[in-house]
């Protein structure tokens, strides 16, 4: 069911990758809402071709920009601005870590990879932003979400040094997202999602069991990559146009529960099988 929420408002869209990408479904929610936007992914993906039903989908734009060159960014928003004028959002939607994908021990780093992917997954959000400020690119009211995990507060030991970005990423929003609220009246924020069965999330070591444990700990059950579309629409929409600065957890509940009785049930026939 479409509200018409984004009725109007332009944007730009980092990180769909297929159908399975959180990216993805939000681009479907906000055309569904009335939403105009640029899809943009690093080259490389964009030579998967997959985009390209996307862009059909929601009639918009594909530019291949690396998210880590200021060239690439730069030239995004001129793009985007010579085709909508000023926009009124931007999700940011990226995440990769070298030590992750290579199977490298958060005790054994190799910090050349460390340093590719903080500056991919973190350091991208305050270029992306820095192009926005200085080309003076986001309308009054407008809305900036980057989506992070719940490993930047607490010790997920599998996450690896994705856990050191995500909690980068999460001050950036903070410390950009004064100066954005002070001077141009543009919120800024990250949304905590569940873990949600995508390239990224797979590609986290033993990521259906932790998936099956959030589940289990949350009173609502792990949102889903839909749920979060829809989320992000809200915070795109003039509903929530006070709200900046914050790490909104979307998790069903998980962050703020100690422990669930389904997990106390599973332990108990553990110790009963000993
Ligand atoms: P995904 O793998 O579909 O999306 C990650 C995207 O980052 C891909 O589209 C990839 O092409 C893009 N990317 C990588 N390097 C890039 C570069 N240099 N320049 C531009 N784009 C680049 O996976 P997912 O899960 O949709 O990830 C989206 C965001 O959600 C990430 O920030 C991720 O950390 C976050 N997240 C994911 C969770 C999960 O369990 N899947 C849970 C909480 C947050």
């Amino acid at each position: 069911m479409s509200y018409g929420l984004l009725k109007g408002k332009k944007g730009i869209i980092f990180g769909a990758l297929d159908q399975n990408s959180i990216a993805w479904k939000a681009a479907e929610q906000c055309h569904e809402e009335g939403a105009e936007f640029i899809l943009t992914n690093a080259p490389v993906a964009l030579r998967m071709g997959e985009l390209n039903a996307l862009a059909e989908k929601t009639g918009s734009e594909v530019v291949g920009a690396d998210a880590t060159s200021m060239e690439d960014l730069n030239k995004l928003f001129d793009i985007a601005i010579a085709k909508f004028g000023k926009i009124d959002f931007i999700l940011h939607s990226i995440g990769m870590s070298v030590n992750v994908r290579k199977g490298k021990h958060y005790t054994d780093l190799n910090y050349d990879w460390l340093t590719k992917g903080w500056d991919i997954s973190s350091v991208s959000f305050h270029r992306v932003m820095k192009c926005a400020w200085d080309k003076d690119a986001m309308n009054q009211g407008g809305s900036i979400l980057a989506l992070t995990y719940i490993a930047a507060q607490r010790t997920f030991p599998d996450y690896n040094d994705m856990a050191d970005n995500k909690a980068y990423l999460e001050s950036i929003a903070r410390s950009f997202g004064y100066f954005w609220g002070k001077e141009r009246g543009v919120r800024v924020n990250t949304i905590s999602q569940s873990p949600t069965p995508t390239t990224a999330g797979n590609g986290v070591k033993g990521f259906s069991g932790f998936m099956g444990f959030a589940d289990k700990m949350s009173p609502l059950g792990n949102a889903t990559a839909l749920d979060c579309a829809n989320y992000i629409v809200a915070m795109f929409s003039d509903l929530t146009a006070k709200v900046t600065l914050q790490n909104l957890f979307h998790d069903g509940g998980y962050s703020n529960t100690g422990v669930s009785q389904e997990v106390i049930e599973a332990m108990d026939a553990n110790n009963k099988e000993d």
